[in-house]
């Protein structure tokens, strides 16, 4: 059996991650979350103040592109790679709502995303790779053996997103939660670079109304269809 790139994008929380990382076990692939990524360059520009409330200081940002190392770990009891930040482990600290709240602004920004994408186009250069994010079938990887674009309507969505934000302990409300993925969803689908467009070759798969079995079942059938 060959191993195969796989690009999974598709709108935030609509599970792509959660597949993503079954399916590398099961095949015994590497996954990586590019969303990780945008998230840690994020989380550095506000640990740096480049990014506050009101102000988003984009050129003091790009000026220190160059200082930041994104890394992935693999964490063995918990079955998948963690992101690290100049030698941090991150993994928690990009979830919250408010690293959420300004990752699209960021994503926005070319410079980032030329360093992120030549990184993510390395992790791949050798197949057996999952990769989710929004522009990995059009952008990351075009030649992909297999591409899928997940969907699932935003309030199926945000109730997701808000059951593991409370889960994890933080303090938020759905009616914010729902307000965040869907400005998510507008900002990256609208932003200039790269914006968040299912590629022509991609395999929509709506999982509103499927279970995390049947919504596997159905991947790895295609996987095995093409290998
Ligand atoms: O997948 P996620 O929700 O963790 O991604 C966080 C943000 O990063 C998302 O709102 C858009 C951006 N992103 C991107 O622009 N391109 C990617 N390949 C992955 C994520």
């Amino acid at each position: 059996m060959k191993h195969i790139t796989i690009a999974i994008d598709g709108f935030s929380s609509t599970g792509k991650s959660t597949v993503a990382k079954q399916l590398a076990r099961h095949l015994g692939y590497v996954y990586v979350d590019s969303g990780a990524m945008y998230r840690a360059v994020t989380f550095y520009a506000m640990q740096e103040g480049y990014i506050t409330k009101h102000h988003f200081n984009k050129d003091g940002l790009i000026a220190n592109l160059k200082n930041i190392t994104i890394s992935f770990k693999f964490n063995e009891s918990l079955g998948f790679a963690e992101v690290y930040l100049n030698g941090e482990n991150i993994e928690n600290q990009i979830r919250t709502l408010e690293v959420s709240s300004f990752v699209s602004k960021v994503a926005e920004v070319s410079e980032v995303r030329q360093k992120l994408v030549e990184q993510q186009q390395v992790f791949g250069k050798h197949g057996g790779v999952i990769m989710d994010g929004r522009d990995i079938g059009t952008v990351v990887f075009p030649n992909a053996d297999l591409k899928l674009f997940m969907t699932a309507s935003a309030e199926t969505r945000a109730k997701r997103r808000f059951s593991e934000l409370i889960e994890r302990g933080e303090t938020v409300t759905y009616d914010a939660v729902l307000k965040n993925v869907e400005e998510r969803d507008y900002i990256d689908t609208n932003r200039e670079d790269s914006p968040l467009v299912k590629a022509t070759d991609a395999i929509e798969i709506d999982n509103s109304n499927m279970t995390l079995q049947e919504q596997f079942n159905k991947i790895l059938e295609l996987v095995n269809s093409i290998n």
